[in-house]
């Protein structure tokens, strides 16, 4: 059986934008419950401004209360040199680099132009490679950007061939605000696919406008095989406005393991992490398919 890995953001992507923040306590109960689902790829937190993410402080005490888990691929997100010395101090092994598909995006998330991510994205590329640090390198705004409108799929590609060529070990598509329809994603993934072949490529999908697991869908037929996704569908940009939830994990599991693929994750677990998310933040809708779900596994 062919398998699909799966990423959890939810312990970042998903927590960043809330408006209750969690304790790295609360944040360590909703990261042990996806593991417990038999989730083996988490991104666990942030090594960002703590002015500009109150919610991502105390990542330190997150990575330093984790379980021992072998299999596990914790990821941390740094947006500057400052936060890659964190991380490493802190013996992460996995880090998230972000680039831009625009200058206005760039601006609101890490106040950078483009350019200048890109080349704190390389300078940092540079020095997990030294580090034995495995880097994926997420192309933000790679559909539409909440500021400057639609992103040529030109500009993604150079950035993806740029990037893979420095030795990125995982170029991650983010449709940040959730604006991408399927063919978009099939036509950019698929040439995509063409040109460097699947195995270090991944997408990003938000649930904004009903799309998320459409786009999934269409990335698979192109041959993505690993996503992000984030459980109760929690999630947003705190600096991408109008762009809601990621695809929630429990929608990308049922309809992937439906379609036959294997992603060794536990549905009934993974509906437990969720109810979790939900009383954690209280704002977690707990993916489009919950009511079915829960009356699958509540007989
Ligand atoms: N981790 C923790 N603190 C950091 C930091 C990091 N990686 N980088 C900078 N800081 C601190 C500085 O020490 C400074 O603190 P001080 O005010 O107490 O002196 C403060 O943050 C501002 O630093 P400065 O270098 O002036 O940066 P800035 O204000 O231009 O902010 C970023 C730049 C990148 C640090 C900030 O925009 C950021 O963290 N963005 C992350 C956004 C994000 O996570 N978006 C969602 C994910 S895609
Ligand atoms: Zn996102």
């Amino acid at each position: 059986m062919s398998s699909i890995v799966i990423n959890d953001v939810g312990p970042r992507d998903g927590l960043q934008n809330q408006l209750k923040i969690l304790r790295p306590k609360q944040r360590l109960r909703l990261i042990e419950a996806l593991l417990a689902a038999g989730m083996d790829h988490v991104e666990v937190g942030a090594f960002v401004s703590p002015k500009a993410v109150p919610a991502m402080a105390g990542t330190g005490q997150v990575l330093a209360g984790l379980p021992p888990a072998e299999q596990a691929v914790f990821t941390v997100l740094v947006p500057n040199l400052r936060g890659y010395e964190l991380a490493r101090d802190a013996g992460v092994k996995s880090i998230c680099v972000v680039v831009y598909g625009t200058d206005g995006m760039a601006q609101a998330n890490v106040g950078m132009s483009r350019k200048q991510a890109d080349r704190a994205a390389t300078h940092i590329l540079g020095q997990a490679r030294q580090d034995g640090i495995r880097v994926t390198l997420t192309v933000a705004v790679a559909f539409e950007c909440p500021f400057e409108g639609p992103v040529a799929p030109s500009v993604v590609a150079e950035m993806v061939t740029k990037f893979m060529r420095l030795g990125s070990d995982e170029l991650c598509i983010a449709d940040t605000i959730g604006a991408a329809n399927p063919l978009q994603v099939r036509s950019l993934t698929e040439s995509l696919v063409v040109e460097h072949g699947p195995a270090q490529l991944s997408c990003h999908f938000h649930d904004t406008r009903a799309m998320g697991l459409a786009n999934v869908f269409a990335a698979i037929e192109s041959g993505i095989r690993k996503f992000d996704a984030s459980i109760g569908g929690l999630g947003g940009c705190p600096f991408a406005p109008g762009a809601s939830g990621n695809v929630a994990t429990e929608d990308v599991v049922m309809m992937v393991e439906q379609m036959g693929f294997d992603t060794g994750i536990d549905l009934p677990g993974l509906l437990q992490a969720s109810a979790l998310a939900q009383e954690l933040t209280g704002n977690a809708p707990g993916g489009r398919s919950r009511a079915w779900l829960d009356r699958q596994y509540s007989r």
